[in-house]
């Protein structure tokens, strides 16, 4: 699309995954949003194109919460954006209520995605990584923020917005002191290292983590390398269960976001000591049983391909040439062993959406808690100086302030209504 560098949007949404492409259709939905006076929104994506999480899109993996937490329904079921009206489009609606399954593939989810993507395609710069938020210098137009926008070619653009809905998504995490390289993979990067590497290199591969990725990365490795030893390494005795059991899934509903809101620091905590094994270090049944059954068929078969190393954690790799070690500890007897293999996934999972890098001297306006949060309103705006006066907003790396489905879908649809309707009464045109 084509961007106006003398334009002042009124959005700007910086990150293109599921929770600004709900915001883009929560704006394109709003009433206030009318053609004599349309709401100037433009969104930046620093992907090529559209992409959910692509590298962990695996064979038949399956979503995480029902299909009804799309983009839109939860906040406008009528919504033409919705999971049912991209079934109906893709003559799929019958096959898929006769599957009477909530959660589809992730596969169909990120289909649906881009099926709702690409009615907007005269919103979104792709190829576009927003690489600094400031205020505009002396010759720029007031009451706004100044973006510095930069393309694939390394070319660097100025954009002025009067909001700004930051939404980079999650932070993959590595273990302390481990990099990554050509043989040390994270999940978020696991396919395309995969799909890289010489399969039959791949004979001993070891994976890291007790959670929904390792676990999905270990079964796949199972599957798709036949010839070779895979080596999970689990820091708890077993896989954990993810609780996804009616009252509990409740944690997740819109309102637990004001349970969690107004909470008292006791509550919140308790809000994770009780449901933290709703999402984190967890994993869903059937893949836990998938595993085991595989595990056990190896048994029958008087064959060790699939190895679980329980109680055990990463602490270390070592490369020297072309080998790879890594250094496990054991906490079952405090052993440290070393394993040589040819490739290490890492589904050690990420850190919290943190929108600082991107906000550099602005953050000294912004408003922190005790505990060096950032204060965030209940409508998702970053509260700053009164010398502030453009609205931050997040979608994203608001956990402390709005609990557990800040970095999930669940909620997704009515944040982006509620951070809209808050964008819009607080724009300038009095008509509105
Ligand atoms: P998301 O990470 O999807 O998007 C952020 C976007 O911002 C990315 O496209 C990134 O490229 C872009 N970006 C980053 N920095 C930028 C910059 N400076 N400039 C421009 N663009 C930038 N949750 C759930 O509820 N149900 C589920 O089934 C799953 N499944 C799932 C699978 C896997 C493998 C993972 C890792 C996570 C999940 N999740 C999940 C949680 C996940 O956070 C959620 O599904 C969404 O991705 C959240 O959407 P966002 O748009 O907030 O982030
Ligand atoms: P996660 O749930 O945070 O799990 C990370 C795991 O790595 C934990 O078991 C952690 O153990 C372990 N770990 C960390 N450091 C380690 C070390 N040095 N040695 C051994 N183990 C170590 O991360 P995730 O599995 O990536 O999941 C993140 C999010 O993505 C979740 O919301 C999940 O539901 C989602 N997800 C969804 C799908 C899907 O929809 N199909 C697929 C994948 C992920 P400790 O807790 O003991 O540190």
């Amino acid at each position: 699309m084509r961007i106006r560098e003398d334009q002042v949007y009124e959005i700007a949404g910086i990150g293109f995954g599921p929770s600004n492409l709900s915001l883009a259709i929560a704006v394109r939905e709003h009433p206030s949003n009318i053609p004599e006076r349309p709401v100037t929104a433009v969104f930046f994506e620093r992907q090529p194109e559209f992409g959910w999480h692509r590298n962990m899109l695996l064979p038949d993996v399956t979503m995480q919460v029902s299909f009804l937490k799309d983009l839109v329904t939860f906040r406008n079921p009528v919504s033409r954006f919705g999971f049912v009206s991209y079934l109906h489009q893709a003559g799929r609606l019958p096959r898929f209520v006769n599957n009477q399954d909530f959660f589809p593939t992730r596969a169909e989810f990120h289909d649906y995605l881009e099926w709702a993507q690409a009615c907007f395609a005269d919103q979104v710069c792709y190829g576009s990584e927003v690489v600094a938020i400031g205020r505009p210098s002396g010759d720029g137009p007031a009451g706004c923020l100044r973006l510095e926008v930069r393309d694939a070619a390394g070319a660097v653009r100025v954009v002025h917005a009067r909001n700004v809905v930051i939404s980079t998504g999650l932070v993959p995490r590595m273990p302390e002191g481990v990099k990554r390289d050509d043989r040390v993979w994270h999940s978020s990067e696991f396919l395309e290292r995969f799909n890289g590497a010489d399969r039959h290199e791949l004979k001993n591969v070891a994976v890291v983590g007790g959670g929904q990725s390792a676990a999905e990365m270990t079964r796949f490795l199972y599957d798709e390398l036949p010839h070779a030893q895979i080596h999970s390494i689990v820091p708890s005795y077993g896989y954990s269960l993810a609780d996804d059991t009616p009252f509990a899934n409740r944690v997740f509903d819109p309102e637990a976001v004001d349970h969690y809101y107004f909470a008292t620091p006791q509550t919140r905590d308790d809000f994770w000591r009780c449901h933290r094994n709703t999402n984190y270090s967890v994993v869903d049944s059937d893949v836990i049983r998938d595993l085991y059954r595989r595990w056990y068929g190896e048994g029958v078969r008087n064959t060790s391909r699939l190895r679980f190393l329980n109680l055990t954690r990463l602490t270390g790799v070592k490369r020297a040439g072309s080998e790879t070690r890594v250094v496990l500890h054991s906490l079952l007897d405090d052993e440290i062993q070393e394993l040589s293999v040819d490739a290490v996934a890492c589904g050690t999972g990420y850190d919290a959406m943190d929108p600082v890098h991107l906000l550099g001297d602005l953050d000294r306006h912004c408003l922190r808690d005790d505990s060096g949060q950032l204060r965030v309103s209940r409508d998702y705006r970053v509260l700053t100086t009164p010398e502030l006066s453009c609205g931050i907003y997040l979608q994203g790396g608001t956990e402390h302030s709005h609990g557990l489905s800040s970095s999930l879908l669940s909620n997704i649809a009515l944040r982006s209504g509620e951070i809209t309707d808050s964008i819009i009464h607080g724009l300038p045109d009095p008509g509105r």
